[in-house]
């Protein structure tokens, strides 16, 4: 048994090795023709260098469903699918040239117009008998064009049931009957992957698929987390998604554009403030204690933020830039401390912006009550306006890259950190071998150009001479960008 047990775990490894070797001679051959554009299961896609057009070189496996891929490409109209469609051997062809990735645009701008689009997809396919059930949870199922159009790319058997004939039932191994109930968690997992950002989505709906979870467990996690977020998406719940009035009706709900507004993508680390005599102790992210003339921070913290161990690194760069008067911007200023650090020991004239309302709050509460003349303010990086003589970003980058804002490459941040400072800007950077840098640089889905040397490049641009400094973590070094 247990030898049994082996020989199948090596011809697993075997069999996935193998499949990695073909993938690799198949990138070498197409490189210099094609462009590589992703791959699933079924296929590998490419865009033609030259001739623009999508290439999908099927995999033995989508071979193996081809009667059904057919049957699907005929029945999709060229809106929906590929402009032109033709079976050459192993390939599959579009003329469309324009396709993207919905993770290359502004996300929370296009998904509202997707999913209009998708419930016009599904009304013109359950006239045609199928539905799809499958939206993507590793990559969409679906590019955009440039005229804002979606294409379904994803065009192998498990994306679309065939309803209404024989088989109401999939074929796929366990894979559940169709119902409203299986349609609805799988379009709010979808939404909850790219609009919320939401890296746990792809696993709980393997769970889901293969019976582990429940609709309910699946649903109450579904609802926590939009609400988490300020999305309300509850009336999706009630709408019978396997029928076109369900579409229908969700097709109305989505003619609201600010449905999908997101308020936060993370509740706010706050423990406690409590107020003494002639001072406030805050506990949370940051850890200190604030009176109207000192700042003291506290021993503790996460280990890559211990508030001691990061505040004297920042103190001392402060120091060194030896400026008797400033303006000081701090974007992700969390809890305020590097605004008050500034204010009460520096003089500097300090701002604080967060996205995070409820940062904000606490930080003007606890700046009236001590009479500060720091400024707080409930702004996105990408809406500040102004300059700043000092600008600084400790550990949120990673975050605007493709978390909290659709900034997906260095090149825009940068050019904004350019923009807004005018003597130097202070940047705590969690690399690309830091955990929470290499997890929230990844959200897009795209292998990405996330990197430091990247980040000093376009840093460079704008600035004349920086300088680098160790971190509390390795992961985690500071830079100070000089405009001369
Ligand atoms: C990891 S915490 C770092 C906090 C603080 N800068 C520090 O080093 O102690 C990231 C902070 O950035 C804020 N944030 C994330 N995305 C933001 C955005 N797009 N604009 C402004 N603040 C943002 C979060 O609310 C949070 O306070």
């Amino acid at each position: 048994m247990k030898y049994q047990i082996k020989l199948q775990l090596l011809f697993a490894r075997l069999f996935s090795l193998r499949r990695s070797i073909v993938r690799r001679i198949h990138r070498i051959i197409h490189n210099s023709k094609y462009e590589y554009l992703g791959e699933g299961k079924d296929g590998i896609v490419y865009r033609h260098k030259f001739e623009g057009k999508i290439v999908k070189f099927l995999s033995s496996y989508g071979k193996r469903n081809i009667v059904f891929t057919d049957q699907f490409i005929q029945n999709i109209n060229s809106y929906y699918g590929y402009d032109y469609c033709e079976r050459i051997g192993s390939k599959i062809l579009s003329r469309d040239e324009s396709l993207c990735h919905i993770y290359e645009l502004k996300r929370s701008e296009v998904l509202p117009t997707a999913i209009m689009e998708i419930c016009s997809l599904q009304l013109y396919l359950l006239k045609n008998g199928m539905l799809i059930w499958d939206f993507g949870y590793s990559a969409p199922n679906y590019m955009f064009s440039k005229s804002g159009k979606i294409k379904w790319v994803d065009i192998n058997s498990n994306a679309i049931l065939l309803i209404g004939q024989s088989k109401h039932i999939h074929d796929r191994h366990r894979l559940r009957k169709l119902d409203d109930q299986l349609i609805v968690i799988l379009l709010l997992s979808h939404i909850a992957r790219w609009l919320l950002n939401d890296l746990n989505i792809e696993k709980l709906v393997s769970s889901f698929l293969r019976g582990k979870l429940d609709d309910s467990e699946m649903l109450d996690y579904l609802i926590a987390k939009y609400d988490e977020c300020g999305v309300d998406l509850k009336e999706i719940k009630r709408l019978p998604l396997a029928t076109a009035l369900g579409w229908e009706e969700l097709k109305q709900l989505f003619s609201h554009k600010d449905i999908l507004s997101v308020k936060v993508y993370e509740a706010a680390d706050i423990d406690s403030a409590n107020y003494t005599e002639n001072g406030v102790v805050i506990k949370g992210y940051q850890n200190f204690e604030i009176k109207s003339n000192e700042v003291v921070p506290i021993d503790t913290g996460y280990n890559f933020a211990n508030t001691k161990a990061k505040f004297e690194i920042i103190d001392d760069i402060f120091m060194k830039l030896n400026l008797s008067s400033a303006t000081y911007l701090d974007v992700g200023c969390n809890l305020g401390l590097y605004v008050y650090l500034a204010s009460v020991k520096y003089n500097w004239a300090a701002t604080g912006i967060d996205y995070n309302a409820d940062y904000i709050s606490l930080c003007n509460q606890v700046s009236n009550k001590l009479n500060l003349e720091t400024q707080f303010a409930n702004v996105k990086f990408g809406d500040v306006a102004g300059q700043y003589d000092i600008t600084s970003l400790y550990a949120v980058i990673h975050h605007l890259y493709a978390r909290t804002e659709d900034l997906s490459g260095l090149e825009m941040i940068c050019e904004k950190l350019g923009a807004i400072t005018q003597i130097c800007c202070i940047v705590e950077f969690p690399t690309e071998h830091d955990v929470k840098g290499k997890k929230w640089s990844s959200l897009a889905g795209i292998a990405n150009s996330y990197a430091e040397d990247k980040f000093v490049t376009e840093m460079s641009k704008y600035f004349k001479r920086h300088e680098r400094r160790k971190g509390v973590i390795n992961s985690r070094p500071f830079f100070i960008f000089f405009k001369s």
